[in-house]
């Protein structure tokens, strides 16, 4: 939830640490700072804000010096502010720390360093990272050592990077995520190869409570015994870098406008992948599908399609539930987790607790070196490029449509995707070439304050999808609910000045819909249609091309996706960052 960047080499460090962190500016983006080591003092800025505006205010860039560490934060322990912003020091400026994580006994370390004569300056859990690295420093004498002691020390999930006066830089990872990026010049350590990616495709991932050291001529890893260990270099692909704007006035806009292409391009990967991953699937028992946020609905769709179509067993469960129910999974089960990052804490944890019942894992991510690739047993990829806003738009038609690939695969080409799928993006295109008219209808729900979502059936999870959208991106209070739930209760709360959305293509469930609307059309709401064929009952009236009705999801969500980031911008939300929001979830 948090970026780290640290650098030791031989180019000035802050220029490189601020182009770092805007990259993974995704991980958090409530404060920035860094500090670089300059004749052998830690010198440090730091501030509220995006890293562009606080660049912009403290000149960041400019701190002198080869060596340095830099963060962005999403807070977690203690409020936003300057104070609260990382980097940290101990009681002196001799160690600098950043952290990603959560110190679960931070409150009885803080009490017995206090104990002790330490004083704290911030309220967040990471200080004392700092003042442990400090005392067993001023102990011992011994970097390695004082690393080493710290972790011992800390419970709950951690990585951070500290900078000692000396020039030193040493890391060290929990639960979170650390990589190092070797480049001529000198080495990166980082939350994300996203923060080293345009200097160098060749990564080292730290195993968990490996500690790194990188003095001013050698990189050394140790486990926690202080052994050296030997970790693999792995050549990223470079694609992963290319993260610019282009045309488009923002990330989100121009990842919306993407789907098309990815949609048409889906399941070409390596099909003897898919082929291992349906085997998998066919000798299992049960699959149960799990994911978060975004993710979760793509289950619920894969769920309607793994049990109608290819005839098997599929129960789904969102991944920070998971742990909660494991009643029922065993060494005939299958564990699917969806996870566009594959650094999702709540999807790792499901994960870890589906093994211990001896599941299988299988994942569908993006990221092929992330932490769930890596301990699946077998992983597809959706391929669709870096993700960076942090509403997730094409990762979920990209995911869809991998869904579609694989259930065609299990029932013998009875969806016939393949054959649809040109179809669909061009059914994309047209949606998009309304933006126009959805932008408007925008502008029309700006002051909305609750819109109602419905649909049936394996509309339902778009219902949810599209009610994420408007609450992230425009900040607007949204329930997606089946349709036929809302007389069971929510109905009450239907009035004049109720917006309530009906996804309503034409297929077996329009009829019902058409029923719903008017009940609640007779309570006073606004009813806006998104359908193939136009109705009287609408108020507004959103036009979806028409479709194989099995494939309406992949094309549905996007009238949500358009109309939560014009409603973004309706409001001066920034559409790319939703506050209090952060791209990897990486905390539970
Ligand atoms: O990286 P993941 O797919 O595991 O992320 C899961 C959710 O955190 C994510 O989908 C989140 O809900 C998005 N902000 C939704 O737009």
């Amino acid at each position: 939830m948090c970026s780290i960047i640290g650098y030791k080499g031989q180019l000035d460090v802050a220029p490189l640490l601020v182009n770092s962190l805007e990259r993974m500016e995704y991980r958090g983006y409530d404060s920035v700072g860094i500090a670089t080591i300059n004749d052998g003092k830690i010198i440090l800025k730091k501030g509220v804000g995006k890293v562009a505006d606080v660049n912009k205010r403290l000149d960041l860039g400019s701190l002198p010096g080869d060596t340095g560490v830099g963060h962005t934060r999403w807070a977690t322990h203690g409020s936003v502010t300057n104070t609260n912003a990382h980097p940290h020091y101990g009681c002196t400026d001799s160690i600098a720390i950043v952290h990603n994580g959560i110190i679960e006994n931070h409150k009885e370390l803080r009490e017995e360093l206090i104990g002790i004569g330490h004083i704290f300056k911030s309220d967040t859990d990471s200080e004392v990272i700092a003042h442990l690295l400090e005392k067993y420093y001023v102990d011992q004498k011994n970097i390695k050592k004082a690393v080493i002691d710290t972790c011992k020390r800390l419970e709950g999930a951690y990585a951070f990077v500290a900078v000692f006066e000396d020039g030193t830089i040493c890391g060290s990872r929990y639960n979170e995520p650390l990589i190092i990026g070797s480049v001529d010049t000198g080495h990166f350590i980082s939350s994300d190869i996203l923060g080293f990616l345009e200097y160098t495709n060749k990564a080292i991932y730290l195993e968990n409570r490996d500690t790194v050291i990188l003095d001013s001529k050698t990189l050394q890893i140790f486990d926690m015994e202080g052994n050296p260990v030997n970790r693999p270099i792995t050549q990223v692909a470079w694609e992963l870098a290319s993260v610019d704007k282009g045309k488009y006035a923002h990330h989100t806009l121009k990842e919306i406008h993407e789907q098309p292409v990815i949609v048409e391009k889906a399941g070409t990967q390596n099909l003897d992948r898919v082929k291992e991953f349906c085997n998998i699937v066919r000798n299992s028992r049960t699959v149960f599908l799990t994911g978060s946020g975004t993710s979760y609905h793509c289950a619920l769709i894969a769920k309607h399609l793994l049990s109608n179509f290819a005839k098997i067993h599929a129960e789904t469960m969102v991944s920070s539930e998971f742990q909660y129910t494991l009643d029922g999974i065993d060494n005939t089960s299958v564990l699917l987790a969806i996870s566009q990052s594959g650094e999702t804490a709540d999807v790792l944890q499901a994960v870890k607790a589906a093994k211990h019942m001896g599941a299988r894992i299988l994942s569908i991510v993006n990221i092929p070196t992330s932490s769930l690739a890596r301990i699946s047993d077998w992983f597809l990829l959706i391929e669709c490029g870096p993700e960076v806003g942090v509403a997730a738009t094409k990762s979920f038609t990209a995911q869809l449509s991998l869904i579609y690939t694989i259930v065609d695969r299990l029932c013998n080409g009875c969806l016939s995707f393949e054959a649809d799928k040109a179809f669909l993006g061009g059914a994309l295109r047209e949606i998009l070439d309304t933006e126009i008219e959805i932008h408007r209808i925008a502008e029309r729900l700006r002051d909305a304050t609750d819109i109602y979502i419905i649909g049936r059936s394996i509309h339902y999870p778009i219902a949810l999808e599209g009610a994420l959208k408007l609450k992230e991106l425009a900040y607007i209070h949204a329930e997606g609910m089946t349709a036929g739930e809302l007389k069971h209760g929510p109905l009450a709360l239907i009035g004049s000045n109720s917006y309530v959305i009906i996804i309503n293509p034409n297929d077996t469930t329009s009829n019902d819909n058409i029923a719903t609307a008017h009940e609640i059309k007779a309570r006073g709401a606004t009813i806006i249609g998104i359908s193939d064929r136009p109705n009287d009952v609408y108020d507004i009236f959103i036009k979806i091309p028409s479709v194989k009705s099995i494939f309406y999801p992949i094309i549905e969500v996007l009238p949500f996706q358009i109309l939560a980031y014009y409603l973004a911008l309706a409001k001066n939300a920034d559409p790319d960052y939703p506050r209090n929001l952060a791209k990897s979830v990486t905390v539970k």
